[in-house]
């Protein structure tokens, strides 16, 4: 089906942006918005493939459940959906951000009594979809960023808007053979990588980092949680360190556009990604790209 609206372009970079506010086509934003002054407000990003979204679930629960810890109202899942099936229609392969704010308030901190959300849906068309790189073939490059995450429970696990922990760690490199950075807190514990979560695997053991003082809920990573203790394999969520990362017999990232991804090099240390349990991760990483069926 071809879109219903005119998709509004600001030049050669942006032809394939399609953008959605409160459910109008374009990019007006009001400047009072708190998304844009505070971060205030939460985002997902999702792959869509054949015009549908892949997880679609996953990535309402996890904006629902945010919105409950912010306390902003909740979205419409079925606006969503439309909304997301508008921007999708026609689009083979392409990456939707959602994004949730409180929405434009007066001067100050102190949230609305009764905010008005923003809600910002964007799709980006893309050539091909982000498992067809190199870098996913052969395995990640990942270094270890100098930049630390800031321990704050109140806010561990949700993809909320404030992210300038890992812009400041992915500006720390520029060469293009980089594919990922990994980052500690402030105790030098290992956390995440700067748009991924982290696992390693020992034969049939997989560990990944606790998610309780910093970091991101991935969804990518609880389909690879649930799908290992589904299969009665040895999986924990703990403190680790970067030892443990050089001692594990493989690595591997997770996130929702990229699906499973094996590291092949850390900081000089190479890992062979055929060690890792494919039997598990395989169906895995088919599932977080699969588009949904039910659309
Ligand atoms: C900081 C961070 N951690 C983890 C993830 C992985 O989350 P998901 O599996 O939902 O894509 C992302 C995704 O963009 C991220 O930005």
């Amino acid at each position: 089906m071809a879109p219903t609206v005119p998709w509004p372009s600001n030049g050669s970079s942006r032809a394939a942006l399609r953008c959605l506010v409160n459910g109008e086509a374009g990019s007006d934003l009001d400047v009072a918005d708190r998304g844009l002054a505070y971060g205030d407000g939460l985002f997902e990003t999702l792959a869509v493939r054949a015009g549908r979204p892949c997880c679609w679930l996953d990535h309402l629960d996890r904006l629902a459940l945010g919105a409950v810890r912010l306390g902003l109202p909740p979205p419409s899942p079925a606006r969503l959906k439309a909304e997301a099936g508008q921007l999708g229609a026609g689009v083979e392969h392409g990456t939707l951000k959602i994004i949730l704010t409180r929405g434009p308030s007066a001067r100050g901190y102190r949230p609305p009594p009764e905010p008005r959300p923003t809600r910002i849906l964007m799709l980006n068309a893309r050539a091909a979809l982000d498992t067809e790189t190199d870098s996913h073939r052969r395995g990640a490059r990942v270094r270890l960023c100098r930049t630390r995450l800031g321990t704050n429970p109140q806010l561990a696990g949700l993809k909320h808007l404030n992210r300038l922990e890992q812009v400041l760690a992915r500006a720390e490199w520029t060469d293009a053979s980089i594919d990922e950075g990994l980052m500690l807190d402030a105790e030098g514990t290992l956390v995440c990588g700067t748009m991924t979560n982290l696992f390693l695997a020992d034969g049939d053991r997989l560990r990944t980092p606790l998610i309780d003082r910093c970091g991101v809920a991935g969804t990518a990573r609880a389909r690879v949680l649930a799908a290992a203790r589904a299969a009665g394999l040895d999986v924990r969520e703990q403190r680790l360190r970067l030892t443990d990362l050089m001692r594990a017999h493989g690595a591997f990232l997770t996130n929702a556009l990229i699906g499973i991804w094996p590291i092949r090099l850390f900081e000089g240390r190479t890992f062979e990604p055929s060690r890792l349990p494919w039997a598990l991760l395989e169906p895995i990483h088919a599932r977080l790209l699969q588009p949904e069926s039910d659309w």
